[in-house]
């Protein structure tokens, strides 16, 4: 371990002043219920990195329940406790979390002759994690408080940009590592340490990731596609030979340009207004199956448990995007509402796959115009006011407002005066004079 390395001055300024607050708390606790409590694993990497938004996970050497149900009392906080594993989430009410976790102490294992070393339940819980970047831990008591608890090297490590397992068995014992390698090393920017890879390009050829449940497979790959740099790091699961356990029956090859551009497409849209947010792993997802035949689509959607409604999504957009890409690539006079139409087929999820296949400036220019231009022309009239025309809902509803919204997207009604008029016109044209009721 680091002897003497304090980080509290550097968690005051990294720490949001609750999540400071809960770590000063968290220590006070301990002391009164005669326990010890440590945050350990990826707060103390991204502390260290001045990295923000941070998840707070806590080891307590003791009982980490009854330290979890007196910091929720402190904070008006839910628990939820897992007995039979020692953990507990302290839940707050805006959604905030907190995980605290038992480190199990095994003390058969000292004869009582001997001293028990100290701190050798932490050490223990630290050893099992998967690399030394997210292996170590703050002491949160007392005077020590701040003090960096760092066992394997964890620092030099972060300091060199190196993702190291702790233990040869690491990526068989817990094949989902051979994924959080990848997506720790293109997140930071960092490099697989030689050994670390040698052992991951091993536990690939041994087909470990056959056996890890689809459950968490996919918990881990939508992290993935939810990073910033999920384009990279699925270029790397190719490299190293692990884009068939995750995606089988896609060509990698097939849909390698657009994932490297993907992050791009969906930046720009961001700036134009049209942002991906957390659905930006669906983005993803669809622009890796976009090539491919429905049959493997629907497959893998089943596979990763898609709800049916996202599930839709993947399909209309794989049966859609090729004719709108020349809907929108074609040139000469083409009406708005034409475009419209075309792209009304699509989820918004599959714009930045659009935006990255249409390869010239002004095609470009042309989606975003068409975007812009379906953003501000939705029709100021809705379903009440045909009702109050005293129409009953019906199939007649949708047609009306459909109608409206092409005529608005080519400039036929520019407000909502000649939107209204639009839509009685329309009506009695459709059902004679006045509403039948
Ligand atoms: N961990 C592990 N093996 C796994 C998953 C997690 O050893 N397969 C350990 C790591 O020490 C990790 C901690 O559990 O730091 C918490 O895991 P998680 O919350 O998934 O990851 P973070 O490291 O917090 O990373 P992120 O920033 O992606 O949340």
């Amino acid at each position: 371990a680091t002897a003497g390395t304090n980080i509290s001055e550097l968690m005051r300024q990294v720490l949001a002043p609750r999540e400071w607050d809960i770590l000063r708390r968290a220590g006070e606790t301990a002391a009164r219920l005669g326990c010890r409590v440590f945050a350990a694993g990826g707060v103390v990497r991204d502390i260290l990195l001045q990295a923000g938004n941070l998840d707070i996970d806590l080891v307590v050497e003791g009982d980490g329940i009854a330290l979890a149900g007196a910091l929720a009392g402190a904070y008006g906080a839910q628990v939820r406790a897992h007995r039979r594993f020692g953990t507990a989430e302290v839940l707050f009410p805006d959604g905030f979390k907190v995980d605290v976790a038992t480190a199990r102490v095994e003390f058969y294992e000292y004869p009582a002759a001997l001293p028990r070393v100290e701190s050798s339940c932490l050490r223990h819980d630290l050893y099992r994690r998967d690399f030394t970047i997210n292996a170590m831990a703050v002491d949160l008591n007392g005077e020590n408080f701040g003090d960096l608890i760092d066992f394997f090297g964890g620092r030099q490590d972060l300091q060199q940009g190196l993702i190291r397992v702790l233990y040869n068995l690491s990526f068989i014992e817990d094949p989902i590592r051979l994924l959080r390698a990848v997506r720790f090393e293109q997140r930071y920017g960092f490099k697989i340490e030689p050994q670390t890879l040698k052992l991951m390009e091993e536990a690939v050829r041994r087909e470990v990731l056959t056996r890890v449940s689809t459950e968490r497979l996919w918990e881990e790959l939508k992290h993935i596609l939810l990073e910033k740099e999920a384009g990279r790091m699925l270029e790397r699961l190719h490299q190293l030979g692990m884009w068939p356990f995750v995606f089988p029956g896609v060509t990698y090859w097939e849909v390698q340009p657009v994932l490297h551009d993907l992050g791009a497409a969906m930046q720009a849209l961001d700036e134009w207004g049209f942002a991906t947010g957390h659905d930006s792993w669906l983005c993803y997802f669809i622009a890796v199956l976009h090539w491919s035949s429905p049959e493997t689509a629907r497959a893998l959607c089943e596979r990763y448990h898609l709800s049916k409604r996202q599930a839709g999504k993947v399909v209309s957009s794989l049966s859609s995007w090729q004719q709108v890409l020349s809907l929108l690539s074609r040139r000469g006079e083409v009406r708005n509402s034409e475009l419209a139409r075309g792209l009304l087929l699509l989820p918004p999820e599959a714009y930045p796959l659009i935006l990255t296949l249409l390869d010239e400036e002004w095609l470009k220019e042309r989606f975003r115009q068409l975007l812009l231009l379906l953003k501000e022309s939705r029709p100021s009239v809705d379903g009440n006011f045909i009702r109050s025309l005293g129409y009953r809902p019906g199939p007649v509803f949708r047609r009306a407002l459909d109608a409206v919204w092409r005529a608005r997207l080519d400039g036929l009604v520019k407000n909502s005066e000649e939107e209204k008029a639009f839509v009685k016109e329309f009506l009695s044209r459709h059902y004679g004079e006045g509403p039948h009721d």
